[in-house]
């Protein structure tokens, strides 16, 4: 059935709940075809809303069998939506609810609501997917105690909350904290866990779970690992204990998101959950610590305090990115973390603050909420209580957050809460500060310098770009953390931290025996695009001596940029050979962690040049990028072979594989040696590690290197062999292919893959790594005359008639198109008209596709 024209909801017309609900009992029979929900809710008017509502309950899809209130049958008519009760039909005061409806979970192909993936039954609830298994007021701010009952033959059954009782084919679960319905789950199946636990420090004994599949209860070990951690780090670190006496986790292959934060109940994406040496990167292993972290920390900042309404979902999930960052800078290491952090913002959120999908951290309005889990909410939500800590410090910040917990620990919130408490307790207006919740778009930053008689100025100046329906931008309150850098190294001014809260700010530091060399946004301190020209030399003796570790990584990344943009641009046929010694310089040093070593010799990728291209005026040509790149890649090996044979060597790591940051490290720098020796030795280096690799993240390493270099049939047919029944590995397996893949054969490749009998597009972490992979290869999916875009296009078209939620996500691909040249262009766009006009285009996509147009 056709969407009729979708609706936008604005955050301004919020209305309180008219009900409020005491108390929730649902029973499952579960079946799958005909489920039974039978429900049982204890409704009461809202002190805080006005009197003499109708009863508006949530429900899609739903076969509704018979209803009642207070025991006296109903004759309820549903709509598309829901269905209403009349005012006059309500008892006044409290009354009960019941209802049974019928609904078919193996059918649903959306992921969302009850579903089943490989013979289980599991819920996404999040952000509106109750209302497809029940009747419900489907929103944040009606929070109730639920007590759950589940029928089935299926050996486990869980649900919310603790265990009350269970016997033979049915299972009763209490869960005593009142949540939102999107905090539902229940999960039936054949499953295994290995049970652990955890004592609180409050001396809660806590049972952990992690179930899976039979077969897969060897790859859960580093999982359970991770959650003691982190339960111990946000007891230590934040104060917050954890509040049942059991936590399960469940991993399932079909999920839209990379996990889901169900009160006691978190489900996860298996490709989160599962992992051993052979079959995971170390990559593999730090997601999987970061999101177990990440699902656990919402316990507290989410579930016991949630949001009032979707508009201010980065209250939880800026919130809880920020403090999964946190945790895994404690874990491994801060400075490499805060480079990782800020590379994926740049890759992510930059793009889309640049682009039609640029909207703010709090937006103003939406059709589809699930289109707006974006980086920008997560990402740049993050980096504003970054900011925030380093406005107030790190011990106004921690009594901040205490007050957060006490004062709202049970509600559901909003940003303006939030700010509160940092007023409060960081003893600062933040109404300026507030602005960034609300203006969309990359601040730019352009910095200029003055040496004159031993005084130095430093001029700041801050703009934003207008974005959709923002054509005017305030100025924000910038936190932006500098020093200065004597010429012979020595530090002459260590850290500090410049407040930019209007258009411009000058600063200007006297007696200084010799001119400074600024360094600017130092860990990088603000989410902006900094404009500061700085000779090669400047950026040379900042990378070989800042003491921020952050800026001394930017600067080794500047000079690779520029050098780039210098080849692109046709300004130099070779990289700078100043370049080329500085990078022999970071990556040689011992005394640097391999892990910040192998991100130094990690040139920008395809899409960053794009962008930062793009960002200086130019239009990028993809297909230049991509020969430029090789040929410095080229350039670079023939320069350095012999420091990179050294590392290669030199970072083995002998012993049983550990995944821990130490060892993780060595194994990144080795691997960045053997892809870029690739470039000067036809790849024997990376031949010879994946013969001898005992660990996923060489074996894939070395075959993704010899890829690069149009290399690695062999390897690619004896990995095939060796891992064709391992569906998370199978994933590697198309997507290493497909984003190392020549330009001018990737969209080739791709439609032969997807006739390949693994390739099965319902399950979105496969259709990613085919789909997404050549959208993650831009010569390829740029390649002339457009078959790149019009292979994606229609598998977009395909997915959305099964699953709009995981179309809506993929379809990003297109947010850039118009970075490039006309031609171009007119391709992408004649692709996004297409599925515009589509006649059963979802509702998701409707609205990606209407932004991206910008219509
Ligand atoms: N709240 C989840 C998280 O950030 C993500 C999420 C939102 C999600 N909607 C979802 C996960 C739908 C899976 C499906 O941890
Ligand atoms: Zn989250």
């Amino acid at each position: 059935m056709p969407d009729t024209t979708p609706q936008p909801v604005f955050l301004a017309d919020y209305q309180p709940p008219p009900f409020l609900v005491e108390s929730v009992a649902l029973t499952f029979r579960l079946h799958p075809t005909a489920t039974r929900v039978s429900s049982e809710i204890r409704f009461r008017p809202n002190p805080d809303a006005t009197p003499g509502h109708d009863l508006r309950l949530d429900g899609e899809g739903l076969n509704l069998l018979h209803a009642s209130i207070d025991a006296m049958p109903l004759d309820a008519r549903p709509d598309t939506t829901g269905l209403t009760i009349p005012a006059a039909l309500l008892p006044e005061g409290a009354f009960v609810w019941q209802a049974e409806v019928e609904i078919a979970p193996e059918g649903n192909t959306a992921l969302e609501g009850l579903y089943m993936s490989g013979g289980m039954y599991c819920t996404q609830c999040e952000a509106e997917g109750f209302r497809k298994i029940t009747y419900y007021p489907d929103r944040p701010d009606v929070m109730a105690p639920f007590r759950v009952r589940i029928e089935s033959d299926l050996p486990v059954l869980l649900s919310n909350g603790n265990p009350v009782a269970s016997g033979a084919g049915w299972a009763e679960w209490d869960d005593p904290h009142p949540k939102p319905s999107y905090l539902f789950a229940l999960v039936g199946g054949d499953l295994v866990s290995t049970p652990d636990s955890f004592t609180t420090m409050d001396g809660r004994h806590v049972t952990l779970n992690i179930w899976v599949r039979k077969g897969d209860e060897h790859s859960t070990a580093y999982a359970m690992d991770a959650l003691k951690r982190s339960m111990l780090w946000d007891e230590q670190v934040y104060g917050r204990a954890y509040d049942l006496d059991i936590f399960n986790i469940v991993a399932v292959d079909d999920f839209n998101m990379g996990a889901m934060e169900n009160k006691g109940l978190n489900i996860f994406n298996s490709r989160y959950v599962l992992a051993t040496p052979e079959t995971a990167t170390d990559a593999d292993f730090a997601s999987i610590e970061r999101i177990i972290a990440h699902e656990y920390f919402h316990n507290w900042t989410g579930n016991r305090i949630t949001c009032r309404d979707w508009f201010q979902l980065s209250l939880k999930e800026g919130l809880t990115v920020f403090r999964d960052q946190q945790f895994m800078g404690d874990m491994r290491s801060h400075a490499v973390k805060r480079i990782e952090d800020v590379l994926t913002l740049r890759a992510r959120q930059f793009r889309e603050d640049a682009g039609p999908l640029a909207h703010p951290v709090r937006p103003e309005s939406y059709v589809e909420i699930n289109n707006f889990y974006t980086a920008t909410v997560y990402e740049k939500g993050a980096e504003l209580i970054r900011m925030l800590r380093l406005l107030v410090g790190e011990d106004r910040y921690a009594a901040a957050l205490d007050l957060y917990f006490n004062r709202h620990d049970g509600q559901a919130c909003t940003i303006e809460d939030w700010i509160a408490v940092f007023e409060e307790a960081g003893g600062r207006d933040l109404s300026q500060f507030k602005r960034w919740y609300g203006q969309a778009g990359t601040p730019r930053i352009d910095a200029t310098e003055d040496w004159q008689d031993g005084q130095y100025t430093l001029t700041l100046r801050q703009h934003t770009a207008p974005t959709p329906g923002q054509p005017l931008k305030e100025p924000l309150l910038i936190p932006v953390a500098m020093g200065l850098i004597g010429p012979d190294g020595t530090e002459f001014l260590p850290t500090q931290v410049l407040e930019l809260d209007g258009p411009t700010l000058s600063v200007t530091y006297d007696n200084l025996p010799a001119r400074p060399v600024a360094s600017l946004l130092r860990g990088f301190s603000a989410p902006v695009v900094l404009d500061h020209t700085q000779p090669p030399a400047d950026l040379a003796l900042l990378l070989a001596h800042d003491t921020d570790p952050f800026n001394r990584f930017e600067a080794g990344r500047s000079l690779a940029r520029d050098t780039l943009h210098a080849m692109i641009m046709q300004t130099a046929a070779q990289p700078d050979p100043q370049f080329i010694d500085a990078l022999r310089i970071m990556i040689c040093d011992d005394t640097l962690d391999p892990a910040f070593r192998a991100l130094a010799l990690r040139l920008p990728g395809q899409e960053d040049l794009a962008a930062s291209l793009s960002e200086a005026g130019h239009t990028p040509d993809p297909t230049v990028i991509f020969q430029i790149r090789q040929k410095a890649m080229h350039a670079i090996a023939t320069a350095l072979k012999a420091e990179l044979e050294k590392i290669a060597q030199d970072m083995e790591t002998p012993g049983p594989f550990n995944p821990a940051a130490r060892d993780a490290g060595r194994r990144a720098l080795r691997i960045q040696a053997v892809a870029a020796l690739a470039y000067a030795d036809h790849g024997d280096a990376a031949k010879n590690a994946f013969a001898h690799a005992n660990n996923m993240t060489e074996q894939l390493g070395a075959w993704s290197a010899l890829l690069g270099i149009g290399a690695g049939a062999q390897e690619g047919a004896e990995f095939y062999a060796r891992w064709r029944h391992d569906r998370l590995v199978m994933d590697k397996w198309f997507m290493a292919q497909i984003m190392f893949a020549a330009p001018d054969t990737a969209v080739a490749l791709t439609e032969t893959l997807t006739r390949h009998a693994s390739f099965d597009w319902k399950n979105p972490n496969r259709f990613r790594a085919v789909i997404g992979a050549l959208g993650a290869n831009p010569a390829g999916f740029h390649c002339q005359g457009g078959a790149g875009y019009r292979l994606v296009a229609d598998w977009l078209l395909r997915l959305d008639g099964v699953n709009p939620q995981a179309a809506a996500r993929n379809s990003t691909v297109f947010e850039t198109w118009r970075r490039y040249d006309s031609d171009r262009q007119t391709l992408l766009r004649s692709e996004l008209q297409r599925m515009a006009s589509h006649p059963t285009l979802s509702r998701d996509m409707t609205e990606m596709v209407a932004r991206m147009l910008g219509e």
